[in-house]
């Protein structure tokens, strides 16, 4: 399938960038790496999720829906679609899952022009949509071209994409870097992966000095937007650094989560608190 291609062309690509960022040994991990990837290659012509890689975590909590601003959830066509309250605020995390079944309200496709090189198709919600195009306009009168890598991903993508990297380094370090069915924020359809012409679209911690990298981490708090994953935050939010990972709660809440100097989860606790 198209899009299945897509995406294993992509994270093949991260593969062998990921593989030269460690440096040292990089020849023989890759000549192992090829093999692994190969193999993942093989094993991707379906849709449905790969075994042991569709269950959440036992001990996990559904998010539901937030003390916060109220949800913009709109019917929905699809009977299928959870019509939850989860709001832009919601926690999104290694504990809490999504409701089962959750599909963000409004998700619309991005315009063409904001696909990183090789990608489409991709969504958000239209309300994060209406919240990107001044950040990419204010990014581009900078001289930064933003583009998205990726952004919705449903559970099924979710389930694809762990499996995928499980397959490729273990479940542990998979667990570090990339989140299971139902945890990752992006099925929020309010979060974006960006990718830099100058890193190799790849999503690689070197996007960090990348012009779109640094421009992010300076500005994006400014439209409304919070990365999710810092340097050192492992401990706190479950995940490696991810200076690609951007996620859209608001401008008056980004200001304040900017200004308090915490993690984006610990600020989304504090909130929940009030
Ligand atoms: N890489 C982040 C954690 C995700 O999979 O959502
Ligand atoms: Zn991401």
């Amino acid at each position: 399938m198209q899009i299945h291609g897509r995406l294993y062309g992509r994270l093949y690509g991260r593969l062998f960038g990921r593989r030269r960022f460690l440096g040292g040994g990089g020849r023989l991990a890759a000549g192992m790496a090829v093999g692994v990837v190969g193999a993942a290659l093989i094993g991707c012509g379906s849709d449905e999720p790969k075994a042991g890689a569709t269950s959440t975590p036992a001990a996990t909590t559904t998010a539901g829906a937030s003390a916060t601003a109220p949800a913009s959830v709109t019917a929905s066509p699809t009977p299928a679609v959870v019509r939850a309250s989860v709001d832009l605020l919601v926690i999104v995390d290694k504990q809490r899952a999504l409701p089962d079944g959750y599909v963000p309200p409004g998700l619309q496709p991005i315009p063409a022009a904001w696909h990183a090189e090789g990608e489409s198709g991709q969504q958000l919600r239209g309300d994060v949509i209406e919240a990107l195009r001044p950040m990419i306009a204010a990014a581009a009168a900078d001289g930064v071209s933003l583009r998205v890598e990726s952004a919705y991903r449903s559970y099924s993508e979710q389930a694809r994409t762990f499996a995928y990297w499980v397959s490729v380094m273990g479940e542990a370090q998979a667990r570090r870097e990339s989140a299971v069915p139902g945890h990752s924020e992006h099925q929020l359809g309010a979060t974006v992966d960006f990718s830099d012409a100058s890193n190799g679209w790849q999503l690689l911690e070197s996007f960090a000095v990348s012009p779109s990298g640094k421009w992010l981490a300076a500005n994006a708090y400014r439209f409304g937007f919070a990365m999710s994953y810092p340097p050192g935050g492992e401990a706190i939010t479950g995940y490696i650094y991810e200076p690609w990972h951007f996620r859209y709660i608001g401008v008056a809440a980004a200001q304040e989560w900017q200004a308090s100097g915490k993690t984006l989860v610990e600020y989304l606790e504090a909130v929940k608190k009030r």
